[in-house]
């Protein structure tokens, strides 16, 4: 008999997952507390932009609802809600407790429950389980509790839900096969069972504490060669053809996402709890939030050799996205270099052809023709394509370029003012 998926949560991680079940031929029903989202995902339109679901939400439709009473269908209920930090990078459980509470007032007896949201280690143990045995429920008899983090990739042309490598932890053993069967159906991808529910917590969080420590080394390494006359972007390409023990990162003006800048603080809360102090995590958390401060440090020292001051130049904002060609602006490093500009007096002009209501100009050559200045924050396929000829048409005196993702030598041929992040 054909099982029926709920997932709760129908954004970057639930929505793909929740279009791939149906595509494998479960029943599949799609929980969400946005009315807006779930409106749009039952006339098949995706509310966020990835190819995945452009590909296939019209093929294999997903209903939604915003009444948590569709979960008592659900032999197999997916979380797929978001983990943020507080303005203290305290972690924030809530929106997973709200959704575990939903469940257990419509728990059907003997289903499959998986936390796909990113936790730190202890989280499925200490909060989830204890929830369901407060209301009377034995896991491992009346529910069976696992762990599956999410690895998608948004805008990633190889990675999606239908390929990826997945890793499943459980209480138990019936709770372990039964998650493994499912991701098995799910991804063409190995899914690796773990010998405990809090490994798998651990193994997403050592992945994206690990980007995030190799991000930090080489923005401190980018701002180090900067003073030395180093490009840091032809070293990395030198160091990389090295063919074992070096992964290449690159430097930008921050790192941005609802995972590398966040999950990291789950770790470190936790252990701190213990009496474990994190410090190297601590550190690249501080040396990657400084960035977006960097980047607009560059701006002032370039606007000061072309004898302009911050205030009253008009900045052109490229990119509000925190990474290239999708629609995510969470913990975006724009979001904070905007806000300094502004606040350093700027007549600030902003553009993203991916995110229309961030930006205040419609086009690429209106933010070209109205600003002295660019800071390019996301390397959009479309900024990385422009003819730097373009630029002094427009009359434009400075370019800091956050991503490196621009010709360096040509416009400095053109007398325009060029600062990277490293080069
Ligand atoms: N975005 C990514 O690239 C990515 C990748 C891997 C893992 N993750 C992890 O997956 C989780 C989800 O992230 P996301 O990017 O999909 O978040 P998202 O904000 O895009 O989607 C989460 C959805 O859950 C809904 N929601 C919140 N609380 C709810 C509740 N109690 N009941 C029902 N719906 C609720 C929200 O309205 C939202 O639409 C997070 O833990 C994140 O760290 C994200």
């Amino acid at each position: 008999m054909k099982k029926t998926v709920c997932v709760i949560g129908l954004g970057y991680v639930g929505l793909p997952i929740a279009v791939r079940s149906v595509e494998k031929g479960y029943d599949v029903i799609g929980y969400e507390l946005s009315k807006e989202k779930v409106d749009m995902i039952n006339k098949g339109k995706s509310p966020i932009e990835e190819k995945y679901l452009d590909d296939n939400m019209q093929k294999f439709p997903v209903k939604a609802s915003t009444d948590e009473k569709v979960i008592k269908k659900a032999d197999i209920t997916l979380i797929c809600v978001p983990t943020p930090v507080d303005e203290f990078y305290n972690p924030d459980l809530s929106p997973v407790i709200g959704a575990t509470e939903a469940i257990i007032r419509n728990l059907k007896k003997g289903s499959l429950v998986v936390l796909e949201s990113t936790v730190n280690p202890g989280v499925s143990e200490e909060v989830l389980k204890p929830m369901f045995e407060a209301a009377g429920y034995k896991v491992g008899t009346d529910v069976f509790i696992a762990h599956c983090p999410e690895r998608i990739n948004p805008g990633d042309p190889k990675w999606n839900v239908s390929n990826i490598p997945r890793v499943v932890g459980s209480f138990d053993k019936k709770g372990l096969d039964a998650a493994v069967e499912y991701y098995r159906n799910i991804t063409t991808g190995e899914v690796r069972p773990m010998k405990s529910i809090r490994e798998a917590e651990a193994v997403k969080i050592l992945e994206n504490s690990f980007r995030d420590i190799n991000l930090a080394f080489v923005n401190e390494v980018a701002r180090s060669f900067n003073i030395l006359g180093i490009d840091v972007k032809d070293v990395i390409a030198g160091s990389a053809t090295k063919p074992f023990g070096f992964m290449p990162f690159y430097p930008s003006c921050g790192v941005g996402g609802h995972c590398i800048p966040v999950d990291p603080y789950y770790l470190i809360e936790r252990a701190k709890k213990a009496g474990f102090d994190h410090k190297f995590l601590r550190l690249s958390r501080e040396i990657n939030n400084s960035m977006p401060v960097y980047a607009v440090e560059l701006l002032k020292d370039a606007l000061n050799e072309v004898k302009l001051p911050l205030n009253g130049t008009a900045v052109g904002i490229m990119g509000v996205a925190y990474k290239a060609n999708i629609d995510d602006v969470r913990e975006s490093p724009a979001v904070k270099i905007m806000e300094l500009v502004k606040k350093g007096g700027a007549k600030m002009n902003v553009f993203d052809p991916h995110i229309p209501k961030s930006s205040n100009v419609k086009t690429l050559e209106e933010i070209l023709k109205k600003s002295t200045a660019l800071v390019i924050a996301t390397d959009h396929n479309e900024f990385k394509l422009i003819d730097p000829k373009l630029f002094k048409k427009h009359g434009i005196k400075v370019i800091i370029d956050g991503r490196n993702c621009l010709d360096k030598n040509a416009i400095k041929k053109l007398g325009i003012v060029y600062k990277g992040i490293g080069r």
